[in-house]
């Protein structure tokens, strides 16, 4: 099997929700494959808490909810950034999607009435989370995988998918690196779709998994793909003071409060109205306003304030948490305030597709996290990115089939033969440079510059200086040697290829974040504190040039909510 290439109808990229409901919708029909950087269940879809979105109006004060009123609440949380068409799609098939989800062996968690339970979520006027305790994407995940091996979808786990092949605006396939082996090799496929997931690691303090890397981001506008609003980024209100582990929204759906140091209830200062579940945009500045205002503890954090649900609600529904709380800083939320701080969280931006999840390149996809639809626009409600990753694996996998059926195959093997032996002369060198510097430094130091001058709040001035410093990290880039030669489980050489993707991807956040002179949603510039429809309601489009990305805009799709002030 050494040097065929092997050859498939569909290659999916990512194993987490996104991509696993892609192959669920695809497999039988025609010859599929998947490809993840890790076994399916360590994807980071694992670790969502909350819940997922839709409007079943099962709880108590839920009855006249519909998918009209999720649409323009999630439109209006996005900063009238989301393209409302795909809005639409995604609230009305949330029920329908939920639902199947059940059938397939979801334990949701139950109403009295054994109903699938809902519980309230920041931006939203319904309780329309539906949840398995605060363990949601973990339940969701296995049972997805369960479902693909009763399917028996091929998978090649522990692949790093290093380049996309493209000819002549068509999908070819795909080169990748095996850990174990070491080995580089091609796949041919008619359709690719990627499903990789989020860029949080290219910021310090995520919440994210080590793997998100936004590798398959990167190889995507490496091979020509615009991306899209890269600059605008989700920071999660409340992650554990000292990992930045994730603590649920969910906690605050379900009563949290959030305190400052003079045991103040602040947030009814900045959203009267729903106060901690407002979106978190806006409860992560005003977080970070109290903190730089001396009002956090330790200049760093604030308190999460669960005592008051009592033991039995804390452990019913948020058994997670409490044990988070408990091993990772030693406090116990029945008896202690939890301390929390804002965190990188979500990509809100990513490949640029259209509602059927369909990029400008014939035959190529994206669902999930690595897309940018747009359905979140410029600020992500919380419970919309499990939706998203389930209505748009599945709508994916209805498009590519209709393509598969109404499209020759026009692939031409020479093609991925020679990409194939230029990836692997890049690689070789790569493990031949003698150069000085280790990967751990440029990325320690990326991380650090995104997180302090392309975070919560930004400016001309820091704006400035993070491009500056992500361009003197690149050309250091040039000047990194892989140390460890051997060709088995190369973690350093793997972590290497994929710290070039994440300078592209910073290159594109940090530049698209100085152009946009206005704040909108997680896009806040404190020199241009007003949103600025006139002139930048539009979609940022970064593509790859050898200098850097090249920038464009493209228009909003609205429909039926004309842009308003966004007032909680
Ligand atoms: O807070 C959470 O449970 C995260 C949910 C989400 O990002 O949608």
């Amino acid at each position: 099997m050494r040097n065929e290439v092997l050859s498939y109808d569909v290659i999916v990229i990512g194993g987490g929700l996104a991509g696993l409901m892609t192959s669920l919708g695809v497999t039988g029909s025609q010859k599929l494959a998947l490809f993840s950087k890790v076994h399916p269940l360590r994807s980071h879809s694992l670790a969502a808490q909350g819940g997922l979105n839709a409007a079943l109006g099962n709880v108590p004060g839920s009855a006249d909810d519909s998918w009209e009123k999720h649409t323009f609440d999630t439109i209006k949380g996005s900063d009238y950034l989301a393209d409302q068409d795909a809005v639409e799609i995604m609230c009305r098939m949330g029920p329908e999607v939920v639902y199947e989800l059940e059938h397939w062996g979801v334990p949701f968690s139950r109403t009295p009435e054994c109903k699938i339970a809902q519980r309230p979520f920041g931006g939203a006027d319904y309780p329309r989370t539906c949840y398995a305790t605060d363990r949601t994407g973990h339940v969701l995940l296995h049972t997805l995988y369960e479902q693909s091996c009763r399917k028996n979808v091929e998978v090649f786990s522990e692949w790093l998918v290093t380049s996309l092949v493209i000819e002549d605006n068509q999908v070819q396939g795909i080169i990748a690196l095996h850990y174990e082996s070491g080995e580089v090799r091609a796949f041919s496929a008619r359709v690719v779709v990627f499903a990789t997931g989020g860029y949080g690691r290219v910021y310090g303090n995520s919440t994210n998994a080590l793997i998100n890397t936004g590798s398959g981001i990167a190889v995507a506008y490496r091979a020509g793909v615009p991306i899209k609003d890269l600059e605008f980024v989700q920071f999660h209100p409340t992650t554990l003071y000292g990992t930045n582990i994730l603590i649920t929204e969910g906690a605050r759906g379900e009563g949290g409060i959030l305190v400052n140091n003079k045991g103040e209830r602040f947030m009814k200062r900045y959203a009267e109205k729903l106060m901690e579940l407002a979106p978190r945009d806006i409860v992560s500045r005003s977080m970070t306003t109290e903190i730089l205002e001396g009002f956090g503890f330790e200049n760093a954090y604030l308190h999460l304030d669960l005592r008051h649900l009592g033991r039995e609600k804390i452990m019913e529904r948020l058994p997670g948490i409490c044990d988070i709380a408990i091993d990772f800083a030693g406090v116990d939320p029945v008896k202690e305030p939890i301390p929390v701080q804002p965190g990188q969280h979500y990509s809100m931006g990513g490949i640029d597709t259209n509602e059927k999840g369909e990029t400008k390149i014939r035959g190529l996809y994206a669902a999930g996290e690595c897309a940018c639809v747009s359905v979140h626009g410029a600020n992500r409600l919380g419970g919309n990115s499990l939706l998203e990753t389930v209505v748009f694996g599945k709508i994916v996998s209805t498009h590519l089939r209709e393509f598969l059926k109404s499209q020759g195959d026009t692939r031409d093997a020479s093609f991925l033969d020679k990409a194939l032996e230029k990836e692997k002369q890049r690689i070789e060198e790569l493990l031949k440079r003698k150069g000085e510097r280790r990967y751990t430094e440029i990325r320690d130091e990326l991380r650090r510059v995104m997180f302090a001058d392309v975070g919560i709040f930004r400016k001309e001035e820091e704006l400035r200086r993070a491009c500056e410093v992500v361009q003197r990290l690149k050309r250091d880039y040039r000047d990194v040697s892989v140390r460890h030669k051997s060709r088995y489980f190369n973690f350093e050489l793997i972590n290497v290829l994929e710290l070039e993707g994440m300078l592209d991807l910073a290159d594109i956040i940090s530049r698209g974040a100085l152009a946009r002179r206005e704040s909108r949603g997680s896009h806040f510039r404190t020199d241009y504190p007003k949103r600025d429809d006139p002139n930048w309601l539009r979609h940022t489009l970064a593509t790859f040039t050898p200098n850097g990305p090249e920038f464009d805009y493209k228009e909003v799709k609205i429909t039926r909510y004309a842009p308003q002030e966004r007032k909680y």
